[in-house]
């Protein structure tokens, strides 16, 4: 996690590095700071909080046009100022901004000690500021003094390190995104491609092992061994949407209204009525590849773990293929068995989830395949992988994830009527759900235009003290959706189980007036569910129920929040949605900061 935003050029630097913080928030906000190089000179300015704090400190006016700038979330020593980034080396010569881990910080951090050195906070980070410096003392160059001090690093890291006394800037990448935007005498550095946009359309990205000195003219790469290597520079075409919060009051709330609009974009062009297919063509697929696939495996952790949760089922379903679905954080530490026929899926938004990101170095290492299901374009999953789809979400700022959910979804879905119809899915059945999936944004719509009782829910749940979530077959993942919604943004303790699963121990927690909500759409599973929703009534919980429209099982609701009706395989694309708003809310109404949850980051960079 952590956002880095640098630059060397010929503006004044402080409003592109603010408003680079600004776009990078979203992957961390314990603290936040600057510093900027002027005149033989560096000045510092950090705070305790979001980039809104820093901006509340900062002078009008800070000269220099060149600096860097980061925005943290704490994985080594706590949120205080002393731990914040920019570091500066004992000396003051040196200063830097780092994303990732190091393993061996406290190692390092001895030696440093022993040498007389005093370490200012607790950040493993720390330790290479002032390992430069040392370096840098013996006469060496400022890149000599990086690679020097990175090889004997263990750990991940993106790097933005600046002197005092060299006109330049080093960036270093392994396993933390570095992305350098180059402009007409000037270069920008970031942790990820939109804060660059604004500026410029050619981008390197930086890969593992990548060293770069960067100047305002000039990028030179080379690897950390010291081989130097050419610069190979991207087009960032992608149109990226609107980013702004315009008039909504949280981006979460932004982006749950966007949903429709978002999944029309996914869908679009990647259907084939004609034949009632899917046609992904990023997938590169053949139709004799399909037939021959064993099994199905799909990788993600949290709503994107969720999200293939919901793929596995539909393809099981469609295609009547084994699928499983993995908590990546878990995987490639289970020495997993890999199947070079299979397919295997790595579901993320951001495409730069750590523990993801590893569990696809396992699988390609031992000859597996691998297919992203990723959002944003020319991300670490999206190029690891080099083939799958984007799901086409948009910009998705909030930490709770909302469109992008309904985008891996729809993007899932249009996958398993593909490898459906080299099998078991009939061109009647593949045109109908064609039909149906197409539907389903004016359904959104319809849902979101009027969205049902969700504040009396909301009156439910924001006093309780746990809520229980219940659904079966594909609304069991809906249902963990919903809890982890509500967990992350109102803090409240929440379990979700499927709706059968609930009498082997969570209806212990039951008592008078306990909250449960139960997804029960019309499908077949529908009657089963009603014996547990009679099971917790029984127990004196109080029912809240997302249901189809005009179904009768609404009598069994304390809260009843019908959905459009819409064909049983599609039925979490709107289940989800009161899930969602009712997060929202009770987030609100309890007072907590909707769109960047507390201990939370949007971009999971480390393990
Ligand atoms: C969702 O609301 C969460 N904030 C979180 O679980 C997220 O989905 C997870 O960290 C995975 O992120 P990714 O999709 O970017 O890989």
């Amino acid at each position: 996690m952590c956002g880095i935003f640098g630059y060397i050029g010929h503006q004044q630097a402080l409003g592109l590095l603010v408003e680079g913080l600004r776009r990078l928030e979203y992957r961390g906000y314990d603290s936040t700071g600057v510093a900027l190089l002027n005149d033989g000179e560096i000045s510092y300015h950090r705070t305790v909080g979001k980039v809104g704090n820093l901006q509340s400190i900062l002078p009008a006016n800070v000269p220099g046009s060149q600096g860097i700038a980061h925005t943290r979330w704490a994985t080594h020593g706590g949120v205080t100022l002393e731990n914040t980034h920019p570091h500066r080396s004992f000396d003051g010569k040196v200063t830097l901004v780092h994303n990732g881990i190091i393993e061996n910080y406290r190692a390092l951090s001895k030696s440093l000690i022993a040498r007389g050195i005093e370490m200012v906070g607790e950040t493993d980070s720390e330790v290479l500021v002032h390992s430069i410096a040392l370096e840098l003392a013996k006469g060496v160059s400022p890149e000599t003094s990086v690679r020097r001090t990175l090889k004997r690093v263990r750990g991940t890291w993106g790097l933005c390190v600046m002197f005092l006394e060299h006109d330049l800037l080093i960036c270093a990448r392994n396993g933390s995104p570095l992305i350098i935007g180059t402009g007409n005498g000037e270069m920008f550095i970031s942790s990820d491609p939109h804060p660059l946009t604004s500026h410029t359309q050619q981008v390197v990205y930086l890969e593992d092992g990548d060293l770069a000195v960067v100047t305002k003219d000039s990028l030179k790469l080379s690897s950390l061994q010291g081989g130097s290597q050419e610069a190979n520079i991207s087009t960032l075409d992608e149109d990226w949407g609107e980013s702004d919060l315009g008039d909504a009051p949280h981006f979460m709330l932004k982006e749950i209204y966007e949903q429709p609009d978002a999944l029309r974009q996914c869908i679009s062009g990647r259907i084939d009525r004609e034949m009632g297919s899917g046609r992904l063509g990023g997938m590169q697929l053949q139709h004799n590849t399909l037939i021959q696939v064993p099994h199905v495996r799909l990788l993600g952790c949290g709503t994107a773990a969720i999200a293939a949760e919901i793929g596995q089922m539909l393809i099981e379903r469609m295609a009547r293929i084994p699928a499983v679905t993995h908590i990546a954080s878990e995987y490639r530490n289970n020495d997993p068995v890999i199947n070079p026929k299979a397919l295997y899926l790595a579901v993320s938004q951001s495409g730069e989830t750590a523990d993801t990101i590893a569990a696809v170095k396992e699988i390609k290492l031992k000859g597996g395949q691998v297919f992203g299901v990723v959002n944003v374009v020319g991300s670490s999953i999206a190029r690891l992988c080099g083939q799958g789809v984007y799901i086409h979400s948009g910009p998705e700022q909030s930490v709770a994830s909302t469109k992008a959910f309904t985008n891996m979804v729809g993007a899932l879905t249009i996958f398993a009527m593909q490898l459906g119809r080299t099998r078991h899915l009939s061109k009647d059945q593949g045109r109908e759900l064609i039909q149906e999936l197409q539907q389903v944004p004016h359904l959104m719509e319809s849902y979101l235009e009027n969205v049902g009782p969700i504040d009396e829910a909301v009156e439910l749940v924001s006093s309780a003290s746990s809520v229980l979530y219940l659904g079966r077959g594909l609304s069991a993942p809906v249902a963990k959706e919903g809890a982890l919604k509500l967990m992350e943004l109102a803090y409240i303790p929440c379990l979700a189980y499927p709706a059968g699963e609930m009498k082997h121990g969570p209806m212990a927690l039951l008592e008078e007036g306990s909250p449960v909500v139960v997804v029960a759409p019309n499908d077949h599973l529908k009657e089963k569910t009603l014996s547990a929703i009679h099971e917790c009534k029984a127990r004196g919980a109080k029912i809240i129920l997302i249901h189809e429209q005009g179904d009768e099982i609404a009598e069994e609701a304390h809260v009843s929040i019908p959905v459009p009706k819409v064909h049983p395989l599609l039925t979490p694309l709107l289940t989800v949605l009161p899930l969602q708003l009712m997060a929202y809310r009770t987030a609100v109404l309890l007072g907590k900061d909707v769109d960047r949850p507390r201990n939370l980051a949007k971009s999971v960079t480390v393990e």
